[in-house]
């Protein structure tokens, strides 16, 4: 077989077959093909489209392509989450104490990665102690225990999409469904979950821009999930303006905490207990979704899932007084205030502008090897469809770099539309595909 042959059959339009793609993503897995024929391939397969068939084959090639993960020593049905990313993404702080008070195993396998904000593990080491450096049996047990524990990423999960993946991204090839899904699937089925929960952004802030290329998307990981044996549903959520308020580490915890105190926004609050109750439904500890979401609410109201959460904490060497006391949460030196620019109501708060603040603020990573201010970020206090007065504050940034406040308040104004007609609340869940 060779390459060449691979990229002009593309080229003209053709399918390829399994024995192609296989011989595709070990090749270059290995680095017997060479970037600048991978890219041919990529862009080969943005103008041409892949079929269905297609999809599966180069997902399983890259699921295949590395370690895949044994979760066989948790007892129970494992879900996982996975969002496909977008600005103040709290939901992964809450779901997961949420769902483990209903008796679900969670073994959350995290990175870092580069973003608006730092990833799930980030926002967790703002509370000091707590760490994710732990060894497999440990954290195995703690799941068993706790039904709920974090580890860094271990292990060579699909090399292949790692590879690829930072191809497609200096290479404009990035936006092309099949290769979306085929990339985060492969991911997801080599984590080694019997279910997964898909949360699909749409909106300004997320990868899909508009809600038809959102839906293909989460039905092609549907059916891909579906036919690796993993049972999977993807709900559709807004994305347009950032979720909750707070966007920032030691913010989103600090959030986190405030709703599983059965307080915070209302907006995280209905997601998060959607998700987790899809969650329960896929675990199977009830039969319906209605029953999941009365477990779920009844761990909430409860004060279950914070005492989850506490117990999570605990186990991996965090600083449990924060939960009580959040001043104990890294705190930003500066804050300033943004103030509403009319009288009326807030048409829309772009949510990919709000996330550069945060970035610019130092919440987030530019390259792999910045460094995080944990405690900056911001605060959206209003939300599209509240109404305004001029001078009122509509959010607040925290930095410890005070010459980076001005920008970050440039780009923050610029996230904001004002007008004097009343507007809707965006619906926070547009579909839900199974
Ligand atoms: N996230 C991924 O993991 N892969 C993609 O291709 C796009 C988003
Ligand atoms: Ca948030």
């Amino acid at each position: 077989m060779r390459m060449y042959d691979i990229i002009y059959k593309k080229r003209q339009g053709l399918s390829l077959s399994k024995e192609e793609i296989e011989f595709f993503v070990k090749g270059y897995t290995e680095g017997s093909i060479p970037d600048y024929q991978a890219s041919a391939l990529m862009m080969a397969i943005y103008f041409n489209k892949m079929s269905k068939e297609e999809t599966f084959y180069l997902t399983d090639a890259m699921m295949r392509s590395g370690d895949q993960i044994d979760l066989s020593q948790i007892e129970g049905i494992k879900v996982d989450k996975h969002s496909t990313g977008g600005v103040g993404d709290t939901t992964t702080l809450i779901v997961g104490p949420l769902v483990a008070a209903c008796g679900v195993p969670v073994a959350k396998m995290s990175g870092r990665g580069l973003g608006h904000t730092g990833g799930t593990i980030d926002k967790l080491e703002s509370i000091r102690g707590f760490h994710v450096e732990i060894s497999s049996e440990e954290f195995f047990r703690n799941v068993n225990e706790i039904k709920l524990a974090v580890i860094g990423q271990s292990g060579d999960l699909a090399p292949a999409d790692k590879k690829l993946y930072a191809l497609r991204d200096v290479t404009a090839t990035v936006d092309n469904i099949s290769l979306i899904a085929s990339s985060i699937m492969s991911k997801k089925l080599a984590a080694g979950a019997n279910a997964i929960l898909l949360d699909v952004k749409v909106g300004s802030g997320a990868f899909m821009k508009d809600f038809e290329n959102a839906a293909s998307l989460a039905l092609e990981m549907v059916e891909i999930g579906s036919t690796m044996g993993r049972e999977t549903i993807a709900v559709l959520t807004d994305m347009d303006q950032p979720l909750g308020n707070a966007v920032g580490n030691s913010l989103e915890v600090l959030e986190a905490i405030h709703v599983l105190h059965n307080r915070g926004p209302e907006d995280l609050r209905a997601l998060c207990i959607k998700l987790a109750s899809y969650m329960v439904l896929l675990a199977r500890k009830t039969n319906t979704l209605s029953e999941a979401e009365a477990m779920v609410v009844e761990k909430l109201e409860s004060g279950a899932a914070l005492e989850k959460f506490k117990a999570f904490i605990q186990a991996q060497g965090g600083e449990l007084a924060v939960i009580d006391n959040p001043q104990l949460l890294p705190q930003a030196k500066y804050k300033k205030n943004v103030l509403a620019a009319m009288d009326g109501y807030i048409e829309a708060v772009k949510a990919d502008d709000v996330g550069l603040a945060a970035l610019n603020l130092g919440a987030g990573r530019e390259t792999k090897d910045s460094v995080i201010d944990l405690a900056a970020g911001v605060m959206m206090l209003k939300k599209v469809g509240d109404p305004v007065s001029m001078g009122d504050v509509i959010a607040e940034l925290y930095t410890n770099d005070e010459s980076k406040l001005e920008s970050a308040m440039g780009i923050l104004n610029s996230a904001i539309a004002y007008t004097d007609q009343k507007v809707e609340k965006p619906k926070l869940i547009k579909a839900v595909v199974t």
